[in-house]
């Protein structure tokens, strides 16, 4: 397969959708997404890195979030939305991935939620790009191909509905988890 073939097979929907391995502190798309926990207050993971790397205008976002919308802490497919802080992205959208075997089989249910209201989120505000990690397939322990169906099916479903976002990036840190994705993504096209 040529280079640049296989680049194209990176991309997804007439490249609405771009499939990379990196840091998703670094991305310059609008917002990228926290895979966070429903304290808000941080963690460890891509939560812990967006948190060190953002600085505490996003703590101090997401402790006013908790404090006048949700005491009890954001529920599990929820997504809100703060400052970037000093990230390349103006935006973080922080949601609440289902851990895997602990939502009375709500699971599927909870995964596809994360991303659906992040992607709305985003819209309502205006955006035009933004990046997500692989929600959920790290200390919540989804299984990684099943994610991929999930994520890839719950995207094309609302992009084909939208016509405002023209950037959508999967951003994996590893590329053995980038490669899982490809191999299991349901991607019409
Ligand atoms: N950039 C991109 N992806 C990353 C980064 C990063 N800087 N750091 C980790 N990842 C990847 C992990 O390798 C994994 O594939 O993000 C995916 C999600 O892993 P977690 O961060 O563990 O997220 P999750 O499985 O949703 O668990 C959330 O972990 O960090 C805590 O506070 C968080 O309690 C919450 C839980």
């Amino acid at each position: 397969m040529q280079a640049d073939q296989k680049q194209m097979a990176n991309e997804f929907l007439k490249g609405r959708v771009r499939v990379v391995v990196g840091d998703i502190t670094k991305q310059e798309t609008d917002a990228i997404v926290n895979a966070a926990n429903s304290s808000l207050l941080g963690g460890g993971g891509v939560d812990g890195a967006i948190h060190r790397a953002g600085g505490p205008q996003i703590l101090e976002a997401c402790r006013e979030i908790r404090r006048t919308r949700f005491p009890e802490g954001l529920p599990s497919g929820e997504a809100v939305i703060t400052t970037g802080g000093k990230l390349p992205a103006l935006y973080v959208i922080h949601t609440v991935g289902p851990i895997y075997g602990n939502q009375e089989g709500r699971e599927a249910e909870l995964l596809a939620n994360c991303y659906h209201n992040s992607l709305t989120l985003a819209v309502e505000k205006n955006l035009a790009s933004v990046a997500f990690p692989s929600i959920s397939t790290g200390v919540y322990g989804y299984p990684r191909a099943e994610a991929a169906e999930i994520s890839s099916r719950t995207i094309e479903n609302f992009l084909s509905k939208d016509r405002q976002l023209s950037e959508v990036l999967l951003v994996f840190f590893g590329a053995d988890d980038a490669k899982t994705f490809l191999e299991n993504q349901k991607f019409s096209e």
